[in-house]
């Protein structure tokens, strides 16, 4: 099991990829959340879809962390103006999956934020513990 916060909403900052484009809302790159967790987006293919690697800070899980990939999709019709996302991540060393939805932001200092919100979802050994297995 992977746990964060006991609340959902998570931000993750640029880690100084973008400074040559202050104003632009580019998801590809680094980034790192309140809790000390980074990601890498890749590449954002033509249809919106990109892959990536999340490293995760806070676990439950008694084994060791792994970067884990993640499967995910923005928005393009305006990249410029704050695309809408998501993605799921698929625990490399558990049986869990988290899915993040989030929208793009530039702040006041011209930095890029993406403000998110996710579930995680454990594996229930049986139908009748699925009540709090999400
Ligand atoms: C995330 O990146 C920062 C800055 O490079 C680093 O200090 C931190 O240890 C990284 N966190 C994890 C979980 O690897």
């Amino acid at each position: 099991m992977v746990q964060a916060t006991p609340f959902l909403l998570v931000l993750f900052l640029a880690l100084g990829a973008h400074s040559f484009f202050p104003q632009q809302c580019i998801l590809t790159g680094t980034w790192e959340n309140d809790l000390g967790s980074n990601m890498t987006i890749k590449t954002i293919d033509a249809k919106g879809d990109f892959t990536g690697i999340y490293r995760t800070a806070v676990s439950a899980s008694p084994r060791k962390i792994e970067d884990s990939p993640l499967l995910g999709s923005q928005h393009l019709q305006n990249p410029l103006n704050n695309p809408t996302f998501g993605f799921t991540v698929h625990w490399s060393f558990s049986e869990s999956i988290s899915v993040f939805t989030g929208q793009c932001f530039v702040d006041d200092d011209g930095k890029e934020v993406l403000k998110t919100m996710w579930l995680l979802r454990v594996h229930a050994d049986k139908l009748g513990n699925d009540w709090n297995a999400t």
